[in-house]
C-alpha cells in the first residue's frame, strides 16, 4: 500500500522525500522520508538537537533544503496548504503591553488592528480561547502568563482559522496534566471530525502514544516508525534516549472526568 502511493501522493496530506538539509555546513536532516495522511496524527520523537524542529521550520517553507516535499489537501496537490504552528519557543518583551486579546485578535483579523479590538472581535477572540479553556486569559498581558497558560493561548490562534496541517512543536511541555489532556482531546477530536493532519513534536513519550496513530523515531533521519507501542519498544529507542523510563499509561478516569467538565 505504502509503495504503491509512494510516487503520487494520493491520499497523502505532506509527502516527504529525501529530505536533506544542512545549517552551519551540518547536515542537520539527512534523506528523510515521511508522510502524514488527511485526519492522521502523527508523532515524532527524537533526543535533543535530532532535528525535530529542523524538519517542521522546513515543512513551513523557512529552510532550504533537497528533495521533495509536496502537499494534497482534498485531493488536490497545492503548494501550501494552511498550516498551523505553534513554535518550539517564543521570545518576546515580557514588558510589552500586548494583552492576550491584542495577540489573539490580530491573529484571527485580517486587518491591522491599531484601531483598537471592537467588541466583536474580542468575543471572537474570547471564543478562540475557550477551545483551550483559555477565555479567561483575554484581558492578560502576554509577558504575566505562566508557560502553560502561554502554551493554550498558541494552540488556540494555531487553529484558528481551522489550519489543513498543523504542527506543533512540544506544544504542551509547560501545561498542566489536566490541560494535557484536553490538548490532546481537541487534537484527536480535530483528527477526527475535520480531517486535519496533525505532526506532534514530543518528549512526552507515554502520553503521546494514547493519542497518535504513528510514530516516528527522528535522529537525522528516521531510525524507526509504526504503531507507537511498537516504536516504543524497539531497542533503537532506548539507544537514542537511554534506558526507558516512561510507562505507556494514558490519562486515569478521574481526570478526564474533570477535564471534560470543564474543571480546569
Ligand atoms: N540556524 C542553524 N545553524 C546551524 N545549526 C543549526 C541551526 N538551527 C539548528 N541547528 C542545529 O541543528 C540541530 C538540530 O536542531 P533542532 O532544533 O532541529 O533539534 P530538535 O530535535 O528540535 O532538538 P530539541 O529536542 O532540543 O528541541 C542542532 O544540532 C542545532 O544546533
Ligand atoms: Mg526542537
Amino acid at each position: 500500500m505504502r509503495d504503491a502511493l509512494q510516487n503520487t501522493c494520493e491520499h497523502r496530506c505532506a509527502k516527504i522525500d529525501n529530505l536533506t538539509v544542512k545549517l552551519g555546513g551540518n547536515v542537520i536532516l539527512d534523506n528523510v522520508n515521511l508522510h502524514v495522511d488527511c485526519g492522521e496524527v502523527i508523532g515524532i520523537v527524537g533526543p535533543n538537537g535530532a532535528g525535530k524542529t529542523t524538519l517542521l521550520r522546513t515543512l513551513l517553507g523557512e529552510i532550504p533544503y533537497h528533495g521533495s516535499i509536496a502537499f494534497r489537501i482534498s485531493g488536490s496537490l497545492t503548494k501550501k496548504p494552511k498550516i498551523g504552528y505553534v513554535p518550539q519557543k517564543l521570545q518576546f518583551d515580557l514588558s510589552s503591553p500586548i494583552s492576550v486579546a491584542d495577540l489573539v485578535a490580530a491573529a484571527i483579523n485580517s486587518k491591522p488592528i491599531w484601531a483598537g479590538v471592537s467588541k466583536e472581535l474580542l468575543e471572537k477572540a474570547e471564543s478562540v480561547l475557550s477551545l483551550f479553556s483559555a477565555e479567561h486569559l483575554l484581558k492578560r498581558r502576554i509577558g504575566e502568563l505562566s508557560g502553560g497558560e502561554l502554551q493554550r493561548v498558541l494552540l488556540a490562534i494555531a487553529m484558528t482559522p481551522e489550519p489543513e496541517l498543523l504542527l506543533l512543536d512540544e506544544p504542551a511541555s509547560g501545561v498542566d496534566v489536566k490541560g494535557l489532556f484536553l490538548f490532546y482531546q481537541i487534537v484527536d477530536d480535530l483528527r477526527k471530525k475535520h480531517h486535519i493532519a496533525v505532526i506532534l513534536v514530543t518528549h512526552d513519550l507515554a502520553g503521546v502514544s494514547c493519542y497518535v496513530n504513528r510514530l516516528i523515531l527522528l535522529n537525522r533521519s528516521v531510525i524507526a516508525e509504526g504503531a507507537p507501542q511498537d516504536v516504543l519498544s524497539d531497542e533503537k529507542l532506548v539507544k537514542a534516549f537511554g534506558p526507558s523510563l516512561w510507562n505507556i499509561s494514558c490519562l486515569p478516569d478521574s481526570i478526564s472526568k474533570e477535564a471534560d467538565n470543564g474543571n480546569h
